[in-house]
């Protein structure tokens, strides 16, 4: 255990400062610092604000994360950092922080992608991945099924939205319903009360022609455009809108759609394992029907707890972790942030 390698991670790709310690597979510190409380009143994140909350709470997220774990900077083996996908001046304070950190204790870093540390996570809680996985990745800006067969070297897209990510129909939702931003949670927390049957919202992509050419693929926007309607027509018609009701069968809808495709995609590759990641991942009525319908196909399916579905520090340590393991070598100095990383690049 001891002699596992000690790594650091950063992540700065949208509205959480997180840095992570880990050895090997073990979470140490997952220090964090959120800036969505500034961003609330604007309904979505504002990149210049998210870009300045970076740079205030970096060192001292730093210093909190090394306490936390009983560390010191001589002491990490290499440090990790999200090089995208993500707001550009966002990465940039990340990805220089890195390079800062690096020189000056010398020490080796790795750029690496935002989308693949949410894959790597679970590594924490359940050990390492079994390889081939599905990974279904659900987060803000994202929702994408992918074959993992080398976590640290590539991965295969299968399939992704062709219109809004799974958290951004949460999020427009949730404002439709007067919800606070960001809107999961608290579509999440209505459900509770609610009744997932009540309204019978469309499921996209799931047509048997839709399923021809789009048999991976996700979209979101009918969904969305149909719980407005669906909205606007008691407000017109001066009824109350029955915000548990209406939540809970969008939430429905969505993870019914998602459950199924990760489940199709695990069957039709001959894959045994679904692993889920992003910040929709940490969704009960999601992690509840995955756990259920999987066992039925004889599917095991891996979900890291919802506080490490978000976006944090801990992932991109996992997944530097992951990659010092597997022999990958380290990223050049003067690796860039590249806010459009495209899936398949682990590290660069
Ligand atoms: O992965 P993440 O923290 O940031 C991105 O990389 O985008 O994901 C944020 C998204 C938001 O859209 C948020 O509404 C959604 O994850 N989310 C949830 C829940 N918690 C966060 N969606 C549904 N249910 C939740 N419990
Ligand atoms: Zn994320």
């Amino acid at each position: 255990m001891a002699d596992e390698p000690l790594i650091l991670g950063i992540e700065t790709s949208c509205d959480e400062t997180g840095v992570g310690v880990v050895r090997g597979h073990t979470l140490l510190a997952d220090a964090l610092a959120s800036s969505v409380d500034q961003h609330a009143r604007f309904g979505g994140v504002v990149p210049e604000v998210a870009s300045r909350a970076h740079l205030e709470a970096i060192v001292p997220t730093m210093r909190r994360a090394l306490t936390e774990a009983g560390v010191t900077l001589a002491d990490i083996d290499a440090i990790a950092v999200t090089a995208g996908p993500g707001l550009a001046g966002a990465l940039l304070v990340g990805v220089a922080a890195a390079k800062g950190y690096a020189v000056a204790a010398e020490k080796p870093v790795y750029g690496v992608n935002h989308l693949a540390a949410h894959v790597a996570v679970d590594t924490l809680e359940h050990g390492p991945l079994p390889e081939p996985a599905i990974a279904l990745l659900v987060s803000g800006g994202h929702s994408s099924l992918l074959l993992v067969d080398d976590l640290a070297r590539g991965v295969t897209p299968l399939g992704a939205t062709i219109d809004d990510a799974a958290g951004e129909a949460f999020d427009k939702v949730a404002r439709l319903l007067g919800l606070p931003f960001p809107g999961g949670p608290y579509i999440d927390r209505e459900a509770r009360a609610g009744d997932p049957a009540a309204i019978a919202f469309p499921r996209g992509l799931t047509a048997a022609k839709d399923l021809v050419t789009h048999r991976h693929d996700f979209s979101f926007s009918g969904l969305k455009t149909a719980v407005a309607r669906w909205v606007e027509a008691r407000q017109r018609a001066g009824e109350p809108v029955p915000v548990p009701d209406v939540a809970a069968s969008f939430q429905e809808a969505v993870c019914d759609v998602l459950v199924n495709k990760a489940l199709d995609a695990c069957r039709g590759q001959g894959v045994e394992t679904l692993v889920i990641g992003g910040g929709v991942a940490a969704n009960s009525r999601l992690r509840a029907m995955a756990e259920q319908r999987a066992a039925r196909h004889g599917i095991r399916v891996r979900v890291p707890r919802p506080g490490l579905c978000t976006d944090n520090g801990a992932m991109v340590a996992a997944l530097g972790s992951h990659l010092v393991a597997s022999g990958v070598a380290p990223s050049r100095l003067d690796l860039p942030a590249d806010s459009a990383m495209p899936l398949t690049t682990v590290s660069v």
